[in-house]
């Protein structure tokens, strides 16, 4: 493991449940669980559960290229159905800007160039996030009795990302994945790039980020693809005919008479 990444596993691995493993980083890698020991009691190393239990806590990816239009969309669907957002680029960028940070300027370096930010930061803060909203005990409907509905944004981007998240902090139910052509995403980046102030919205940061989609996220959309778990809607009309659709994907979810792996 290189040693930044044991230096951040090892700062992000705060309190929780496995945090008796000991003070060493764990292996980014292997997530094998040791055999415990006969007649030993349940022992940090005994197999992993899931932080949260997927059939309480609803978990959908929101997924596309950048400027696809994934925050405007979910933004409405938190007003239909009482999701909590999750923008894992925001996280990052609230975690870039907070003053006692350790890793501003590796997130900043790291966004500045379209990579993707080692998966250990992202998904610690998620599930800080998460645990927030949870202990928070939010009105509304499917958040009675530590139930909870996520909207994860922006993530997984990585295949690194999916699979420690699917099996570390809970099982993703469904992949909303906003479809739409480059030229279509650059004209609304530059667009946004006028007022966002953000540092990735201009012409050199935005190709990068396209060839870390193509690269590095398209091969987790075909992942959960071949698990049945994606509804692609193309992303290219209007933001009210986009939302028409993905209100419907989600009603269905919810009323559980959804088909996977669908263009709609
Ligand atoms: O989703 P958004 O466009 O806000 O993400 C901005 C940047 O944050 C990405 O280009 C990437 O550098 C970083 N990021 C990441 N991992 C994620 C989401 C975002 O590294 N899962
Ligand atoms: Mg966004």
């Amino acid at each position: 493991m290189a040693p930044i990444i044991e230096k951040i596993a090892q700062a992000l691995h705060l309190p929780h449940k496995d945090s008796k493993k000991g003070e060493s980083a764990p292996p980014a890698t292997s997530h094998a669980p040791a055999p415990a020991a006969a007649g030993s009691a349940p022992a940090a190393d005994a197999p992993k559960t899931q932080v949260f239990d997927s059939s309480k806590v609803t978990v959908i990816f929101v997924l596309g290229g950048p400027g696809a239009g994934k925050g405007t969309q979910c933004d409405k669907l938190v007003r239909e159905f009482d999701f909590c957002h999750l923008s894992a680029g925001d996280l990052l960028r609230a975690e870039q800007n907070r003053e006692k940070s350790e890793y501003g300027e590796l997130i900043r370096t790291y966004i500045k160039e379209g990579q993707i930010v080692p998966m250990e930061i992202t998904i610690k803060l998620l599930e800080n996030a998460m645990r927030a909203a949870l202990a928070e005990g939010r009105a509304g409907e499917g958040w009675a009795e530590g139930k909870g509905r996520f909207l994860i944004d922006g993530f997984p981007r990585k295949m690194d990302q999916a699979l420690k998240f699917d099996e570390e902090v809970c099982q993703s139910s469904l992949v909303l994945f906003f479809t739409t052509t480059e030229e279509v995403m650059l004209k609304r980046l530059l667009k946004r790039g006028e007022t966002s102030g953000r540092e990735d919205d201009n012409e050199e940061s935005i190709k990068k980020r396209f060839r870390t989609y193509k690269e590095t996220t398209m091969p987790v959309i075909e992942h959960y693809n071949k698990q049945g778990k994606v509804a692609s809607i193309d992303a290219s009309p209007s933001i009210d005919e986009v939302y028409e659709k993905a209100s419907a994907v989600i009603k269905e979810l919810f009323a559980g008479t959804l088909n996977r792996n669908v263009t709609v």
